[in-house]
């Protein structure tokens, strides 16, 4: 089952078995991952599971949905914002960092 660490803004990690098929948000909340509060249940319309990934893998391209709600996220949205519950978690992804964007700054 692939992996993915959760990085936070202190440099905390948490390490996640992340189920193929599942998004990366539900992997994070199952694990209670701080940081992803995932409040509208993975439908792209809270921006509460904002990440970023700065790893340079291949992951789908962000939805017109996804890109108008980054828009509203409260941390700074950059190039490498993602909605976690928007990835669909596959074997590609095992060793996958992410960090946790949080509220913001
Ligand atoms: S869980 Fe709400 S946008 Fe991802």
């Amino acid at each position: 089952m692939p992996t993915i660490t959760f990085r936070q803004p202190d440099g905390a990690e948490l390490r996640v078995d992340a189920p193929v098929g599942t998004s990366v948000m539900k992997s994070a909340v199952g694990a209670d991952v701080p940081g992803i509060l995932a409040e509208c249940g993975g439908q792209a319309m809270c921006a509460t599971c904002h990440v970023y990934v700065t790893d340079d893998r291949a992951l789908p391209p962000v939805s017109d949905e996804e890109d108008e709600m980054l828009d509203c996220a409260s941390a700074p949205r950059t190039g490498h914002s993602r909605l976690s519950c928007q990835l669909v978690v596959d074997e590609d992804m095992d060793g996958l960092t992410v960090l946790v964007a949080g509220e913001g700054p």
